[in-house]
């Protein structure tokens, strides 16, 4: 039985989650939100989102980066050529897995037949963009929990969402 995987993202209502490589936003709740949840486990992510997370060891993440680039291995920091063999690596390591993006990363993972737990945290606004979360509102998730939250700038709602 493959371990569940747990998408990590903050998306806002027009589905953007970057721009110039960066957050689009700066939301400290969230931030402190996704520093705790993936603390300790393992951490597929692409070679931006690695290269844009200089503290990405701390707390015991065990980075697996998704890149062409096999020389940005390294201590803790596991490489693969593709989603399958970052998958194929992180299942073989002791933790959760948590998928942390970009947008390549996301698409690839929704479409896998497995079961998946989606934390997301949905910033309710339109924000402008160049990186995108793939439509996720047509797919059969089962809503575990929401909350509400805001602060000075925006208005969000942290879901957890599951599908089997
Ligand atoms: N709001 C959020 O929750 C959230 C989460 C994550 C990211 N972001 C934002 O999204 C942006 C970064 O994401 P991104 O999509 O531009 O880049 P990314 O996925 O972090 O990195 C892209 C690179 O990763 C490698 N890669 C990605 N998918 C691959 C695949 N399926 N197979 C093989 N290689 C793959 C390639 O690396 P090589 O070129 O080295 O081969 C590719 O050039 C930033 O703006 C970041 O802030 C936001």
């Amino acid at each position: 039985m493959p371990k569940l995987l747990h998408l990590q993202v903050a998306c806002a209502e027009n589905r953007v989650i970057g721009r110039d490589g960066r957050l689009p936003w700066s939301i400290p709740e969230d931030m402190a939100f996704f520093h705790a949840q993936t603390a300790g486990q393992i951490v597929v992510l692409g070679r931006v989102c690695f290269e844009t997370w200089p503290r990405v060891q701390q707390d015991g993440r065990r980075p697996v980066v998704v890149t062409r680039n096999a020389a940005l291995a390294g201590g803790a920091v596991r490489t693969a050529s593709s989603l399958a063999a970052a998958l194929a690596l992180a299942e073989a390591l002791p933790g959760e897995i948590h998928i942390c993006g970009g947008q390549r990363i996301y698409q690839e993972t929704l479409a896998l037949d497995r079961p998946m737990r989606l934390h997301l945290t949905l910033v309710h606004a339109d924000v402008p963009g160049d990186t995108f979360f793939p439509e996720w509102r047509h797919l059969a998730w089962r809503e575990l929990d929401r909350r509400e939250s805001a602060d000075a700038n925006y208005r969000y709602t942290f879901f957890t969402l599951e599908r089997s």
